[in-house]
């Protein structure tokens, strides 16, 4: 058995993608029961878009893209041998397992909040199948997994060597910069927060540099590869 047949990361925004479903349905009933041409040429057009959207957040989903996404991630903040790491809103324990790969001697704690109604969720989003994805890629003895909301990091202050929070920040719209301060918190001195965002850099950079993360680095990933921009800096 190969690692693609097994490893699953889930679906991303299994809520948003049923409502938008939910959508084209309805738009096709409305359509078949429309006399006038325009109504149906908007319709046809909604579902047209619809499916866009729908078609893009499975590309961005699937499997082996977010394992190239989080590679990528992992190369770029380069954690070093012996670290302590966190993976904030690990979700399926993506970003985990690519830490906890990068080195022999790591250990990497994965938190969550698993929230069956988190909209920016993922599917089968449970601790559970994190810790499965752990067993089938062979890093379960490196990585601990914890539930717990990023807005209240249950760690003491200066824990980790290195923080990363993959495809979570953006979607956090309530309590973002309690997250980013709890974030801060918890880094070690001299220690590395890595995160993705789509979000201009500047709002993040100016939220960032007041708590007092510093030397900021960024990376923009093409299009193919999932078109956001990684930013690393440190405390
Ligand atoms: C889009 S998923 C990304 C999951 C994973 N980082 C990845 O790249 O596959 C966002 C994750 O953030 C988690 N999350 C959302 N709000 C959170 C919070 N306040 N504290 C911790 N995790 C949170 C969600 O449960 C979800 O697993």
């Amino acid at each position: 058995m190969t690692e693609e047949e097994n490893v699953s990361y889930g679906v991303y925004s299994p809520l948003i993608l049923s409502l938008l479903l939910f959508g084209i349905i309805l738009c096709f009933i409305l359509y078949l029961i429309a006399n006038d041409l325009v109504v149906r040429y908007v319709f046809t057009v909604i579902v047209i878009a619809l499916a866009i959207i729908i078609g893009l957040l499975f590309y961005e989903s699937t499997t082996p893209l977010r394992v190239k996404k989080s590679t990528l991630l992992v190369e770029f903040a380069q954690p070093r041998e012996n670290s302590l790491m966190l993976d904030v809103g690990t979700g399926r324990g993506l970003v985990a397992i690519s830490l906890a790969k990068a080195c022999k001697k790591c250990k990497v704690i994965g938190i969550d909040t698993w929230s069956p109604f988190c909209l920016s969720g993922v599917s089968g989003n449970t601790m559970e199948h994190a810790e499965e994805n752990t067993k089938i890629e062979g890093v379960a003895h490196k990585i601990k997994f914890q539930q717990a909301d990023a807005r209240k990091l249950p760690f003491d202050d200066n824990t980790f060597d290195l923080v990363a929070c993959h495809d979570v920040i953006d979607t956090l719209l309530i309590g973002r910069d309690e997250a980013l301060a709890e974030i801060y918190r918890v880094t070690k001195k001299g220690g590395k927060f890595v995160f993705s965002t789509a979000l201009p850099k500047y709002v993040l950079v100016k939220k960032l540099s007041k708590l007092g993360f510093k030397r900021f680095q960024s990376m923009r990933l093409s299009i193919k590869e999932g078109g956001t921009t990684y930013v690393l800096c440190r405390k």
